[in-house]
């Protein structure tokens, strides 16, 4: 779908998802990720970038799971993350939208959890990539975990926690050879209503991840 018709859905409120195109797991374990592995540090930043043009090549499991566990996953005894937050509120939750639904990521399990029996990659930014592309990452701070934070200060510091998260991610990508681009320009009213969030749950940002398209 075009920028422009998201635009004009999205000023009358009706930018939806789609049907899903295959069959929603209720919940998919992730296999293990292979920690091992990667481009040395210096490497990995060194091809850093963002990209916007992505094959609709569908991203395998064990992909899926290295990229969410270098995102936020749990990185050591007593549900560390690989991500800091202030205060160690965790408050950021990693929504995936995959083409056959809808899920929220369950560090602690590592495993995907269904949310929406349905495809909502479009819903989650005005710009026409995010449709086709095989992943999109949401991240949603929920300030009911960021109690101990002056309020004042909550959307700044969960903008900062998903920040950390979204250059997992980019490392991560560049690392295994993936296209991604973080983005803020999102109908945000449009991402809640499709995830069903509740008012303390505020969307943040958005990434797109996939093989590089050509
Ligand atoms: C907070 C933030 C919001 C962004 N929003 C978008 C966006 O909505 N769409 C987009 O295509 N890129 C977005 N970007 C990506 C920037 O355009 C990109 O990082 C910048 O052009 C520098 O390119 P590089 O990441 O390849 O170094 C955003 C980046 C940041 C940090």
């Amino acid at each position: 779908m075009s920028t422009i018709t998201k635009l004009a859905l999205g000023v009358m409120g009706q930018l939806r998802p789609r049907p899903t195109r295959g069959d929603a797991r209720r919940s998919i374990k992730l296999p293990a990720p292979d920690k091992r592995g990667g481009m040395p540090l210096m490497q990995a930043l060194a091809k850093r970038r963002s990209s916007r043009e992505f094959a609709r090549k569908p991203l395998p499991l064990p992909v899926l799971s290295g990229l969410l566990w270098a995102a936020f996953g749990v990185n050591r005894r007593g549900g560390g993350r690989t991500a800091p937050s202030a205060l160690d509120a965790q408050e950021i939750d990693v929504y995936v939208a995959l083409p056959d639904g809808a899920y929220i990521y369950d560090a602690k399990a590592h495993a995907l959890k269904l949310v929406a029996a349905s495809d909502l990659r479009r819903v989650t930014g005005y710009q026409d990539f995010v449709d086709e592309a095989p992943l999109d990452l949401v991240f949603v701070a929920d300030h009911r975990r960021m109690r101990m934070v002056p309020v004042a200060q909550r959307e700044s510091y969960a903008s900062a926690a998903a920040g950390a998260i979204a250059q997992n991610v980019y490392l991560y990508a560049a690392s295994a050879g993936l296209a991604t681009v973080i983005r803020a320009w999102i109908d945000r009213n449009a991402v809640a209503d499709a995830l069903g969030l509740g008012h303390d749950e505020h969307v943040v940002l958005s990434q797109t991840v996939g093989y590089p398209r050509g």
